[in-house]
């Protein structure tokens, strides 16, 4: 199937490693020029080598923190004009309970997973729609859509981004540009393994069996690869997939048991 966007220049955040990079590969490997960012330096100049090899695509690295204005500056000058934004926070979400949270970490969590990407959409829709083309995609959690216990700062901010997204992509779509919301559920990333790690520790029990838990707990009876976000992602920012707009995708192997 040709995604009809050989030749698009696209933003990825985040996308060193796990589903950022995943999301970089499966675009460059559809002929879409990638402009890719993380924070450490090497470790992105490298993945940036590693997906031009595996794919022959052209892979841009911008070092910087996408959480702040100065990481958001740097990517758009690099790439001043993309019909591609994927909007990956990179921060993974860490538990932590509402009673002893602070104001400054709630401000912590909307500065991650709600102005990083809202400042981002707010700096490429308005060309987009100048262009007649932009696809854009903000990476998100399964969980928004049935929140789990000590997540609440990390959930209210990815859902008031939904919320955001759903309002504003009625003024958007009928100038061919989307916004989706991607919602993933346990993708095999060093992220995931960090977290199952750290509540293996708090449960005083071992890794081995928070990761059977997991599986069981899941109807897939797996976690997925990350290349199984990244497809989904470059099929969302496919030429026809623009009569798709302000939806909130699960990916998750089966966990989330609603209709809607
Ligand atoms: N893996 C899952 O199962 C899963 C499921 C649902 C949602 N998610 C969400 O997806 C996102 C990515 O998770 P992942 O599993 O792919 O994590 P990962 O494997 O740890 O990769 C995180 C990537 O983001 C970069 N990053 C982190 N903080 C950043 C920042 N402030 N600015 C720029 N880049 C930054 C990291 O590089 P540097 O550290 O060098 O910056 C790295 O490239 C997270 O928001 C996570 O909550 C993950």
């Amino acid at each position: 199937m040709d995604l009809g966007i050989q030749g698009r220049r696209a933003i990825v955040t985040a996308a060193s490693k796990g589903l950022g990079h995943a999301c970089a590969t499966s675009l460059a490997g559809e002929g879409v020029q990638v402009w890719i960012t993380a924070r450490t330096k090497e470790t992105l100049e490298e993945t940036a080598r590693e997906i031009a090899e595996s794919t022959g695509g052209t892979v841009h690295a911008v070092p910087g923190d996408i959480t702040t204005e100065e990481g958001r500056a740097a990517v758009l000058q690099a790439c001043p004009e993309p019909d591609i934004l994927v909007a990956n926070p990179g921060v993974k979400q860490v538990p932590d309970n509402f009673r002893t949270m602070s104001r400054a970490d709630w401000d912590f969590w909307m500065e991650a997973h709600f102005y990083s990407t809202l400042d981002l959409i707010r700096a490429v829709a308005p060309d987009m729609c100048e262009r007649r083309f932009g696809r854009i995609v903000s990476m998100s959690v399964s969980f928004i859509k049935f929140p789990q216990v000590n997540f609440a700062a990390s959930h209210s901010a990815r859902l008031g981004l939904s919320g955001a997204i759903a309002s504003m992509v009625r003024e958007l779509i009928a100038f061919n540009v989307t916004i989706n919301t991607v919602c993933p559920g346990l993708f095999s990333t060093e992220a995931l393994h960090t977290n199952l790690h750290a509540h293996a520790k708090r449960g005083n029990t071992t890794y081995e069996a928070i990761v059977e838990d997991r599986k069981k707990g899941c109807p897939a009876g797996r976690f997925a690869d990350p290349s199984e976000c990244g497809d989904l992602v470059a099929y969302i920012c496919a030429a026809q997939s623009g009569f798709m707009s302000g939806q909130n995708i699960i990916n998750d192997g089966g966990v989330y048991q609603g209709l809607f």
